[in-house]
């Protein structure tokens, strides 16, 4: 049955090769893009599919409720799912108050507006650093649904709030919610601000690589195309009112993946340059993914091996895209978070 979705932060990393995945297995369904196009954002990334009559980009802030409640009036949506957030960690260390305003008072208006005009599904993207860290020496230690929220960051305790506030529009109003707490994803269109496509745009130009601390904080990596797939399982087939967890048994120190883009372009390591560590740090994420894998039948398809060299290659295909991105407003950022590091 045909359906149409409302795509929030489509023009990001994850958003926008969500908003591929659907149109290319649901060909009978609408996907409508709302993206404020913030320094993350970025309409190139979606020319492929501009011209597609099931597309629609529609550029608007997930706070602004006139802008949202007007699109819910035209679309009429069946399903939300909501990527939009301001997502750095490092950016909200900085500045806090931009992550409040957009992750939990645009997750409240979009719901509001969900509540109004009545939907199906409004799907919370979310992420594991709601449940803080994990100890490095203990490895039999994972995050489930059940594990306690304990954030570290303005950014996680911002997408903790907007997972309350979530569950609390279920029980209050009854909205049919789900929410989705996944790790650390890589793949096309990821930001060169985040560890991977930074470590391959500054290996390929030669620059220092700067890793925090010692480099063996551990990430639970995912390739993004398995969480996208997980998310389409969920808003489909997942229970009304449940959290899930997605992730697939990836941990990796930080070192680790600095020293295989390296090796995987044939750089050498003595570009490796240790700075300052983040402030509050946390040591090490690994999911459970036990209750989507069980209630859903989702598991990752790509190993990190494979994905490893596909990201890779994909940065080195598509160069414009992220040497755009380098010569903007990006540039500057750089400066600051590095500069006297
Ligand atoms: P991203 O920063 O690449 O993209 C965010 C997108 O949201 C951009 O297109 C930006 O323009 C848009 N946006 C920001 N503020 C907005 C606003 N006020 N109104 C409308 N649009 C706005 O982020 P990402 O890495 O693709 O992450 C997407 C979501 O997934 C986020 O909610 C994030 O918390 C979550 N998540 C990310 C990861 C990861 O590894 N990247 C892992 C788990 C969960
Ligand atoms: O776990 C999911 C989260 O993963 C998402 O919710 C966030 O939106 C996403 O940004 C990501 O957060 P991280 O902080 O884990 O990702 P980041 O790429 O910023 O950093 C990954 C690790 O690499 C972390 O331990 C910090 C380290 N790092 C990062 C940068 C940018 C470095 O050592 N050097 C760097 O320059």
């Amino acid at each position: 049955m045909s359906k149409t979705i409302i795509v929030t932060g489509g023009a990001g990393f994850i958003g926008s090769n969500f908003v591929f995945l659907m149109l290319e297995r649901h060909k009978d369904y609408r996907i409508v893009c709302l993206d404020k196009l913030t320094y993350a954002g970025n309409l190139s990334t979606l020319e492929p599919v501009m011209d597609n009559p099931k597309f629609r980009f529609v550029k608007a802030d997930i706070c602004d409720r006139d802008a949202v409640y007007k699109l819910f009036e035209e679309e009429k949506p069946d399903i939300v799912v909501n990527f939009a957030a301001e997502s750095h960690v490092d950016r909200s260390i900085e500045d806090p108050g931009i992550f409040l305003e957009t992750n939990i008072m645009g997750t409240a208006t979009l719901m509001d507006a969900c509540r109004k005009y009545g939907i199906e599904r409004y799907h919370q993207v979310s992420t594991d650093e709601v449940y803080g860290d994990l100890p490095l020496d203990r490895p039999d230690l994972f995050f489930t649904e059940e594990t306690p929220i304990h954030t570290s960051s303005p950014y996680s305790s911002s997408k903790a709030a907007a997972d309350l506030l979530v569950l609390a529009y279920h029980r209050t109003y009854g909205l049919p919610v789900t929410i989705s707490r996944c790790s650390n994803n890589y793949g096309p269109y990821h930001f060169p601000e985040k560890l991977i496509p930074l470590m391959i745009a500054n290996a390929l130009a030669g620059k220092p690589l700067p890793v925090y601390g010692e480099g063996l904080n551990v990430r639970d990596w995912l390739y993004v195309e398995d969480h996208c797939k997980a998310i389409d399982l969920i808003i489909h087939n997942g229970r009304v009112g449940e959290v899930y967890n997605i992730g697939g048994h990836n941990e990796k120190t930080n070192i680790y993946i600095v020293k295989k883009i390296l090796e995987l372009l044939g750089k050498p390591e003595s570009l490796i340059t240790y700075v300052t560590d983040r402030k509050g740090h946390d040591l090490r994420y690994a999911i459970d993914p036990t209750k989507i894998h069980n209630e859903l039948g989702w598991l990752p398809e790509t190993m990190f091996d494979d994905g490893i060299v596909k990201t890779v290659q994909w940065y080195l295909d598509n160069k414009s895209w992220w040497e755009n991105i380098i010569s903007g407003e990006y540039q500057q950022y750089y400066e600051k978070m590095y500069g006297d590091r």
